[in-house]
């Protein structure tokens, strides 16, 4: 891994041509270690992200008791049972992981021990209220500071089933519940009033625990088991859409992502991108054991701007940042609401694209829950990520369009979801440089 903390993308545009490699999904690959860690038998997970945020869930794994081998290509995991976990050996810290903060207290707030989660400054100031509640009115003990990281779980006299219909739209919060209901005896609900990623429903139905979906709600029993199979994790299509905007905003590109997760609740930025004018090609489409993978063609295109709101949000919720750069290319005003959940991210997103963007010299205006931005040409100049690692990349990408270089300030966090980004990068001879 590479430690850029400071870094400049130099925009001497070349095009960028061939097959471009994008490592494993995020959300499957920290579903397949806490699931994998609680099913019956050895599994083995391959095309997994080895990126610091994965890294912390089988660290926080680990500590629980569970044996996790990890090899260059694949981990290999020795699951014994929904209720083989050990009191953690120290404090388990999830860094800068929401994903892991809000899966694993789902499950440790049913286990009959003790434990403490932290994170890193940025996670420690994201909601965890929204879990607290449900997971309180299922019995868990569980004390905060303002509804914040740190937490502490202590063990409950009585844990019990839930009927939960969740008003914000966020997976690690069904993900959480869904987790938790594994532990009480008899049936839980879990109603969704916008549906989002649905991988955890998947990796559970493919590890033959039996679970009913009607539309948008879920019904699960608690105490069956999940059997150990090996899994498969497509390439993560949030990462892939640094790069299909790369291709698509700079000069006679052609490029192919192989293996690209296509789950139709993560494919929004596609659809958008389309509507926008793109040129891309979904190829090779085949579903491998749960979820659906294709490689995606793309070429530079002339983008329009776009009008979004509703829905549609929820399906594109992490590709937010690096469509604003596509936005702030194409002539026209953009205009995107509903987007209030982007404040709750690694950084509130929604101001850190804002101060960034106006930096780079292109017109923003904002709310607490929309961004117009008024496409054109993008100047160039230093930026802050914030701590973010979506906010550095994409301000990279922009790089490679603007009219002088862009510099970004803080980019080690690229490693926590992308650790090859810059070598990636390199590989289609752009020039990087580390300040
Ligand atoms: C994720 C869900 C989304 C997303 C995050 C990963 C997941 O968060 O932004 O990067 O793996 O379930 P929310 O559930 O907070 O929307």
């Amino acid at each position: 891994m590479m430690d850029h903390s400071h870094s400049i993308a130099i925009n001497d545009s070349n095009e960028l041509s061939g097959t471009i490699v994008i490592p494993g999904d995020k959300s499957i690959t920290h579903r397949s270690i806490i699931m994998g860690s609680l099913c019956e038998g050895t599994l083995k997970v391959s095309n997994y992200l080895d990126s610091e945020d994965c890294n912390n869930t089988i660290e926080a794994m680990q500590n629980l008791g569970v044996d996790i081998i990890k090899n260059k290509d694949h981990l290999l995991i020795n699951g014994k049972g929904l209720n083989s976990l050990k009191a953690p050996k120290k404090i388990i810290n999830a860094g800068n992981s929401g994903t892991l903060a809000r899966l694993l207290i789902g499950v440790l707030a049913m286990q009959p021990f003790e434990s403490k989660i932290i994170g890193d400054s940025s996670l420690s100031n994201r909601p965890m209220q929204r879990i607290i509640d449900p997971l309180s009115e299922m019995g868990a003990n569980i004390s905060s500071i303002n509804g914040m990281l740190p937490i502490k779980i202590i063990p409950s006299e009585k844990i019990s089933n839930i009927k939960f219909i969740s008003k914000i739209a966020s997976s690690q919060l069904k993900s959480a519940i869904l987790l938790a209901s594994l532990y009480p005896e008899g049936e839980s609900m879990i109603e969704e009033s916008i549906k989002t990623r649905d991988h955890t429903e998947n990796l559970l139905k493919y590890l033959n625990y039996q679970i009913n979906i009607e539309d948008k709600t879920i019904y699960l029993v608690g105490q069956k088991k999940m059997i150990a199979k090996d899994i498969s994790v497509p390439s993560d299509i949030s990462s892939a859409a640094f790069f299909i905007v790369a291709a698509l905003i700079t000069n006679k590109s052609d490029v192919i992502l192989k293996n690209i997760g296509v789950n139709h609740l993560r494919t929004g930025i596609i659809d958008v991108l389309l509507e926008m004018g793109a040129e891309i090609k979904i190829l090779n489409k085949k579903t491998d054991g749960f979820e659906e993978f294709a490689d995606i063609q793309v070429k530079s295109s002339q983008l329009k701007p776009i009008n979004l709101k509703g829905k549609i949000t929820s399906r594109l919720i992490d590709e937010f940042p690096i469509l604003f750069i596509a936005c702030a290319t194409c002539k026209g005003i953009s205009r995107i609401e509903n987007i209030q959940e982007l404040k709750f991210k690694e950084s509130n997103r929604i101001e850190s694209m804002q101060i960034g963007l106006k930096k780079l010299g292109i017109s923003v205006k904002t709310t607490s829950d929309s961004i117009e931005i008024e496409g054109g040409k993008i100047q160039g100049g230093i930026v802050d990520s914030f701590q973010d690692h979506r906010v550095a990349m994409s301000f990279l990408i922009a790089g490679l369009v603007s009219q002088k270089p862009i510099t970004v300030i803080n980019t080690s966090n690229i490693n926590t979801s992308f650790p090859n980004f810059f070598s990636t990068l390199k590989e289609q001879n752009i020039k990087l440089y580390k300040i």
